[in-house]
Order: C-alpha cells, then structure tokens, then sequence
C-alpha cells in the first residue's frame, strides 16, 4: 500500500471543513518545530557546554539584547496570529445562518435519535440536503454525549439539563460517518451512524414519504394530550401566559427582569415552571419533569416556535420552507 492511500484525515465534506484542517495543520506545525529546535537546543548546548577541566563552574552571560527582544517578539506575533485566525473560525462556526434547516437529535445510551420539523423520525442515519446549511438542536435523554461529524470537522456535546445547537453545511453528497465523541457507558462505541448527504430534489422526495405530520403538529397534539392547552389558552386572561408570538421575544418575569423566550427558557418552563415567572401569574403551572420525554419536548418546542410571531399559525404547511429562528 502507498502511503498517500492512508487517510490521514476523514474527507472534506463541509464548508468549513477546509479552514478547519488549514489552522489544525499550521497549528501541529508551529508547536511541531518550535519541540524539535526546544530539544536539540537541549542537547546541542548540553554536549557544548559540558563540564571540562578548563570549565569546570557555570558562568553568568548577559544574552544580547537584539536575542532577547526576538524572542519575545517572534513569539507574540505568532500567537496573536494563531489567536485571530482561531477566534474568526470559532465565530464562524458559532454563528448559524438565517436560512438554515432544523433538525432535532436527541442522544441515548446508545443511539441517536433525529427528527425532521415535517416530523419524519430516524435513528443513528441523518439525511440532509447537499448545500443548504443545516441546524442541529440537541438533547440528551441520559449522560453526556457528543455528537461529532468528522467529514464535517464539527462536533457538539449533548447535554442532558438543556438545548444546545450546531450547524453545518454538506458541500457533497454522499455517506458519512456519525460519532459519539464522549465516553457515555459501555456501548459508547457502538453509538455511530450515518449521515446521508441528498441532491435537494432527493431530499424533498425523502422528506415527501410519510410520516406523522409535521413536528409541530405532533407537538400541538401532545399539547392537547397534557392538557397544557386547558391554561394557555390564547386569551389573555387566562390562567396561563399566552404563548402566540412567545418564542423568540422577551418576557418580563415577576421581579421585572426580562429573558428572551429562547429554546432553553421554553424547555426549563415545562420541566421546571416555577423557576422563571411571568409577571403577573402564579406558580400554579405542575412540573412535567419525567413525564414528557426529550424527543416531546422536542416536538412541543416546534409547536411553539410555529406559534411563532405569525399571526395565524399554521404548523402543519410546509415546513421545508421554514425560514423563521
Ligand atoms: Cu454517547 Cu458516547
């Protein structure tokens, strides 16, 4: 076998899959060579300098100044370099486009779970459109997990106690490994899968074969079924905070500090209701800790996000086109 049929690194398959590997490379080569000249510095000075009998105690030498300057200098414009390019990827990867796709995964010991906002469900595959960006909401019903695209270079840890997201964007299609990157018990490693890579015409034809109604349709349903509907109600004085236009805008609680009604502020007022009070109501809502799984509430909070700001919510359209955050 040539060396060049060994992959050293997993295919490039994202947008920022390139920029990834440039700074890792740059990054494994400064520390690389800055080791090797630090070591044979070490032993080069340590056979030069050896105790002789013309030589036989340390001497004090003042180094040069010019010496001195360079590498305080040297060093501290590589660093900031390093730092910059670091923090304009970082921000990259941090920042999700406007246009982009929601899915939802939720990790299990030892599975990932992915639903699609027209609610198709799957487990340990992924399909997704080539060339659209593509946001992930994660949730874990357990431990820690750590969902990891390799082809894509981006990672994401999945915590148990609230929301988190990542995004990518697929620049070819085709068949790509999916990880758990974070030791969740003894089939951590059996927790992988794929993510399949679609021509946009395919994915609409994937998305096209049944399912149960979109996400936020299944979660306007489980919302009937916990009876959540019974108080919030969409008339103001109801016994709970009308939740039309909620998500995405701010709420001001009962000690007139504001939060905004984001994914984890929805999640943590179903799980844990008293712990962020709208102004104005009472701690009348139950906790529904252990009785809706993160797959639900999952669901619940797309029923939420399509109450949107829109004024007439209509879940059950065409979610494809979604375009709301
Ligand atoms: Cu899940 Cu490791």
């Amino acid at each position: 076998m040539l060396i060049s049929d060994f992959p050293l690194f997993p295919e490039q398959g994202s947008t920022v899959a390139g920029q990834v590997d440039a700074l890792f490379i740059v990054l494994s080569v400064i520390t690389g060579s800055v080791s090797i000249l630090i070591f044979l510095l070490i032993f080069i000075l340590a056979i030069k300098y050896r105790r002789t009998p013309q030589n036989q105690l340390a001497q004090d030498q003042e180094p040069p100044q010019m010496l001195e300057a360079g590498w305080i200098g040297i060093p501290f414009v590589i660093f900031m370099g390093m730092f910059v390019w670091g923090a304009w990827l970082y921000f990259r990867l941090a920042r999700i486009p406007d246009n982009a796709l929601d899915v939802y995964a939720t990790g299990k010991q030892w599975m990932w779970k992915f639903q699609h906002s027209t609610g198709q469900r799957e487990i340990n595959t992924l399909h997704v459109p080539v060339g659209r960006p593509v946001r992930i909401t994660l949730a874990s019903e357990d431990v820690i997990h750590s969902l990891f695209f390799p082809s894509f270079r981006i990672k994401a840890d999945v915590l148990p106690s609230r929301y988190r997201t990542m995004w990518f964007q697929a620049t070819r299609t085709g068949r790509f490994h999916i990880f758990c990157a974070e030791y969740c018990g003894t089939q951590h490693s059996g927790m992988i899968g794929w993510v399949e890579v679609m021509e946009p015409t395919d994915y609409q034809k994937w998305l096209a074969g049944g399912s149960e109604g979109s996400l936020a349709s299944q979660g306007e349903k489980l919302f009937q079924t916990h009876a959540c509907n019974t108080c919030h109600t969409n008339d103001a004085t109801a016994r709970g905070p009308v939740l039309v236009g909620l998500y995405g805008s701010d709420v001001t609680l009962g000690d007139n500090s504001v939060v905004k009604a984001d994914d984890n502020y929805i999640r943590e007022s179903i799980l844990n209701p008293q712990a962020k009070l709208v102004k104005g109501f009472g701690p009348i809502m139950p906790t529904f800790q252990g009785q809706v799984s993160e797959d639900d509430l999952l669901k619940l909070l797309a029923y939420i996000k399509s109450l949107g700001g829109a004024p007439a919510p209509s879940p059950a359209g065409t979610p494809q086109k979604e375009q709301r955050r």
